[in-house]
């Protein structure tokens, strides 16, 4: 929430055209009350786009499931891995770890509402409810209902005293229960999320599951994003893009939101980590971010900010020369082509 919004998987998509995006938890009673066509809007470029539901009313799950199948979205995903109090209050997220047929039915009343695979993103356990098996019978629960794939952030959420930034940095991580998980359960997809930060603890994870999913560092870090394409996903000779090219290709982008009223910094502040890492990244950002916010700025901001970096350094992912941000069809999600990058239903 807060980061991956239509903009952030817009300019995310520039830098992989393949990986999977997930847009932030909608709640389902916020679209089914609200207002579902302008929470739901995205840009064809995105896909493949799943939208994250988050609620624990399967009649509501399921209209709003239907919102997103209609909508255009490409997967339904329903979030049981948020531990914030906000959400625990409406009985949702991490806390439904603790009921999982009431999950199953959730899954089941969302599947006969669409056709799109909907799928499941937990934590490995709860509270005192941290032992394999919690975890195991949740998602066998689960899986009955017809769900086949399985996000695992993979450390337990603690549902009192903790702040959501503390449940994502406290419990310790546990991957070997990710693994332990897709041995038990070879037939479903497993996909592990936690702390992941680079293309070699990528390839180390895909040897035990099947995808990978990245939350902070695919946001603060999206030059990794082209990376991971180019070493997990890319057929041929795709080359990850230079951040020049990626920052051209998002002009019109910006330019066409501008136009329709949108405010420059609700897009830019996105891009801030583009160039992560690089010589000049600081002084980058704090030109971004600063100017985004004068009256009047539009996407000059984005041209001037090019000649404060050196150029010559090419694709983000560092191998050689791309000056186009390739084909374009948002945390994004890893499941190379031999293991099914299709969830199935
Ligand atoms: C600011 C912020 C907002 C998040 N919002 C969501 C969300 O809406 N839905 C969700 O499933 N996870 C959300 N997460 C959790 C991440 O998706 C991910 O599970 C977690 O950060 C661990 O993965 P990481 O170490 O790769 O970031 C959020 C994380 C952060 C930092």
């Amino acid at each position: 929430m807060d980061r991956t919004d239509r903009h952030c998987r817009y300019f995310m998509r520039l830098l992989a055209p393949d990986i999977r995006l997930y847009t932030e938890m909608l709640p389902a009673a916020a679209l089914i009350h609200g207002n579902a066509a302008r929470l739901l809007a995205f840009d064809p470029a995105e896909h493949p786009v799943a939208l994250q539901l988050g609620g624990a009313d399967a009649d509501e799950l399921a209209v709003a499931a239907r919102l997103g199948e209609t909508a255009g979205y490409d997967e339904i995903n329903l979030n049981i891995g948020c531990p914030s109090d906000r959400v625990q209050s409406g009985r949702f997220g991490a806390c439904l770890m603790a009921e999982p047929d009431r999950v199953a039915d959730c899954v089941a009343a969302m599947r006969d509402a669409v056709a799109l695979p909907v799928t499941v993103k937990c934590r490995i356990g709860i509270d005192a409810e941290d032992s394999f098996g919690f975890l195991s019978a949740f998602v066998e629960t689960v899986a009955r209902a017809g769900c086949t794939v399985f996000i695992v952030h993979a450390r337990k959420a603690i549902l009192s005293g903790l702040s959501p930034k503390q449940n994502r940095e406290v419990p310790p991580l546990r991957y070997d229960r990710v693994y332990r998980l897709k041995a038990a359960f070879p037939e479903l997809t497993i996909v592990i999320n936690g702390g992941i930060d680079g293309a070699r603890q990528v390839a180390g994870h895909l040897e035990h599951v099947d995808g990978v999913m990245l939350g902070r560092e695919a946001y603060n870090n999206p030059g990794l994003l082209g990376t991971l394409q180019e070493t997990f996903l890319a057929d041929g000779d795709w080359v990850a893009p230079s951040r020049e090219a990626v920052l051209r290709e998002f002009l019109p982008y910006v330019r066409a939101r501008l136009a329709e009223g949108c405010r420059l910094h609700h897009m830019t502040r996105h891009i801030l980590g583009l160039y992560s890492g690089q010589p000049g990244a600081r002084r980058w950002r704090r030109f971004i971010a600063e100017r985004s916010h004068e009256p009047g700025v539009g996407c000059d901001v984005l041209t001037d900010s090019l000649d404060l970096m050196d150029h010559t350094s090419s694709s983000v992912s560092g191998t050689s020369g791309a000056t186009s941000a390739g084909g374009s069809s948002g945390s994004g999600s890893i499941r190379p082509k031999s293991r099914g990058a299709t969830a199935a239903r």
